[in-house]
């Protein structure tokens, strides 16, 4: 079992396969970080296959694979072959471009959810925020992947002044679709132009649609990031990942592995250690993954003081969200 020294027990693990993109989301990929890592340095797939089976060994039971886009690393199709022998439950977040292309894999290696970026329903600010024209591939992909039978969950990161109005469009989506929207709260990590101003909570949000709208609260899983809502009648939920305004770190049970072989103890922790240079020097990774984690501080990495009010982006010492992977 791995616990931290706050008695959180860890079993989720959160694999970046790779710092690369097809899109360029300037909340996410600042342009220094055009320049993505050198395969070498990338955990191969039998170093991920060994670093997963160590985890797995201690008590992860589920993996969620991460990027950048992790559809664009070389060699998905094996990492995933391998990582489904595993038992766990294996499933990654995606911008969804290339879903299509892969529907058997994901079958044969048993994963039974996706979840999709997504920030906007409109083909202009579509193209505004991601620097491409897919929103309409990305929609298809959507609809293809809930008519093959999986469950989808669209995250849409809420900025002020940009989507914030598109909270109903979103959640007239699961009106007649049963997929799971989330919003989620703007996160500052390095280079990706975050201002406090550009935070809309999700009592904003919430806010802007409550009139118009009947719904009930769900009851939220355990170890949940998001606080689930239901319009009356509709087929799918609507959700908020309140990360700034009401963290939900006292339940923390995730870890990462940067494309690079880092571990992360926390989204916003800026300790790692490398367990690919341990693995590489046939050294035992366990001691290290339990060192991380007994580096773990309670909340946020131990980089926010008070609230989010009072921080600015530049405070927080971190990678940028595409090499951390979300
Ligand atoms: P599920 O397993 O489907 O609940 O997904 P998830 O929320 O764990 O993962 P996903 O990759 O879809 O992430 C959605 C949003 O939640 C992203 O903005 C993540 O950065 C954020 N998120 C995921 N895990 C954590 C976490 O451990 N801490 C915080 N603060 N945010 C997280
Ligand atoms: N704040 C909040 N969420 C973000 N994501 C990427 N950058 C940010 C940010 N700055 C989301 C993406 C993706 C998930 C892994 O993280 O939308 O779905
Ligand atoms: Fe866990 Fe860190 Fe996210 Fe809090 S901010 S929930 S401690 S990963």
């Amino acid at each position: 079992m791995l616990t931290d020294s706050h008695n959180r027990i860890h079993d989720y693990l959160r694999i970046s396969l790779t710092d690369a993109c097809n899109f360029r989301c300037v909340y996410c990929m600042p342009d220094e970080d055009m320049f993505t890592m050198p395969n070498k340095h990338l955990m191969q797939p039998e170093e991920i296959e060994t670093i997963a089976k160590e985890f797995v060994a201690l008590g992860v039971r589920k993996i969620r694979l991460t990027g950048g886009e992790p559809l664009v690393r070389k060699g998905v199709e094996d990492i995933i072959a391998r990582l489904s022998e595993l038992p766990i439950e294996l499933t990654l977040t995606t911008n969804g471009v290339f879903v299509d292309k892969h529907i058997p894999l994901f079958k044969k290696a048993g994963i039974r959810s996706l979840n999709v970026s997504l920030d906007t329903l409109q083909k202009d600010k579509f193209f505004q925020l991601t620097k491409r024209d897919q929103l309409e591939k990305v929609m298809d992909n959507i609809h293809l992947l809930i008519r093959e039978g999986f469950s989808v969950k669209i995250n849409v990161v809420a900025m002020k002044g940009v989507n914030d109005m598109e909270v109903k469009d979103f959640i007239e989506l699961t009106r007649t679709l049963s997929l799971h929207v989330r919003f989620i709260e703007f996160m500052p990590f390095t280079g990706n132009q975050w201002e406090k101003d550009q935070v809309i909570t999700a009592k904003e949000l919430l806010a802007t649609v409550e009139n118009e709208l009947d719904y009930v609260k769900l009851v939220d899983e355990k170890h949940a990031t998001a606080k689930k809502f239901k319009a009356i009648g509709h087929a799918g939920t609507f959700a908020f990942i309140t990360t700034m305004s009401e963290p939900f770190c006292g339940d923390c049970n995730r870890m990462r592995l940067t494309a690079d072989g880092k571990m992360k103890n926390c989204l916003f922790g800026k300790d790692e250690l490398d367990i690919l240079a341990t693995l590489r020097r046939k050294e035992n990774i366990v001691p290290v993954i339990r060192k991380s984690l007994l580096m773990k501080h309670a909340v946020m990495g131990g980089q926010f003081e008070g609230t989010y009010q009072n921080t600015a982006a530049g405070d927080i010492e971190n990678r940028s969200m595409i090499r951390i992977g979300g």
